[in-house]
């Protein structure tokens, strides 16, 4: 039976570890031609020798989302390997935790803001823009951005994280409005706290990081976190032909964390 992916050409950033190669191991079980882009050549290079070694069809490219020139190579390379691109999955991010201890409002510097606003929302609108001139020619073109619960309600140690996050859930919206016209849908995600090394880095960067943990699985209410692979289903919904109505929509996948206020936490 072909997948649901079949013979498609899928761009995932930051799909070097967490749920960006969940989601592109899962996309290539799918039948998708998978590119992995990621700054981290190591893991991105893993990553896809892992999804060859599955049988599926991956090739590493290193990208720096901070520069529009290796973005706008980035999408020129995927055409050029694979002849065109059908699904651009924006995953990557950084958290203030994995760049400095100094996560408090008026402790964060410019530095760090400007790092975390160019990866999280700049880069997810530059991809969308190198990328469109190639989904314009695809017949199921389809854009899946990655925001978080954080663009809705906010957490500790994570002022720039959740306001770049609440960017890209609006930034799906326009651009879903802009590109309806070319077939392309744009839609995005909202994780709560899953499984991951960026989470490990938020956990570590706590006084109390197993104190952390179980408050974090206490407000979900299936009290636990969510895997990478559970979230990669999410993104293969979004990415393929079964979602075919739905565009500038965001959807939750947080063990019901947004649909109570958490009163059981910790
Ligand atoms: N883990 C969670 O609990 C959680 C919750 C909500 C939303 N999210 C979102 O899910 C997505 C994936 O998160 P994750 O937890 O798997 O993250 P992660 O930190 O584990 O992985 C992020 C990947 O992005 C890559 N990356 C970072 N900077 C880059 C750059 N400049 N250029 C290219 N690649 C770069 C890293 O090398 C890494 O491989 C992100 O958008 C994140 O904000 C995560």
């Amino acid at each position: 039976m072909a997948g649901r992916l079949e013979g498609r050409v899928c761009v995932v950033t930051g799909a070097g570890q967490g749920m960006g190669r969940a989601s592109a191991r899962e996309m290539a079980r799918e039948g998708g031609k998978v590119v992995i882009a990621d700054i981290n050549e190591q893991a991105g290079q893993e990553a896809a020798d892992l999804i060859v070694a599955e049988g599926g069809t991956a090739t590493f490219i290193k990208v720096d989302l901070r520069s529009s020139v290796s973005i706008r190579n980035l999408m020129d390379t995927t055409a050029a390997l694979y002849g065109g691109i059908d699904v651009l999955h924006a995953n990557a991010a950084v958290h203030e935790t994995d760049l400095t201890p100094n996560t408090s409002i008026e402790e964060l510097s410019e530095d760090v803001w400007d790092v975390v606003n160019d990866i999280n929302l700049k880069a997810v609108w530059l991809c969308t823009k190198h990328a469109v001139p190639y989904l314009k020619t695809s017949d199921a073109a389809s854009i899946v951005n990655v925001a978080s619960t954080g663009a809705t309600v906010a957490y500790p140690m994570a002022a720039a994280y959740c306001a770049t996050k609440g960017g890209v859930e609006m930034l799906t919206k326009a651009s879903a409005t802009d590109l309806a016209k070319f077939g392309i849908r744009v839609n995005c995600y909202c994780p709560a706290a899953i499984r991951t090394p960026m989470l490990e880095k938020y956990l570590q960067a706590s006084d109390d990081p197993a104190g952390l943990e179980k408050v974090l699985r206490g407000a979900h209410l299936l009290p636990r976190l969510g895997e990478p692979e559970e979230v990669a289903k999410l993104a293969v919904f979004l990415a393929c032909s079964d979602s075919s109505f739905i565009t500038g929509a965001s959807y939750l996948i947080d063990g019901g964390a947004l649909a109570w206020r958490g009163l059981n936490a910790g």
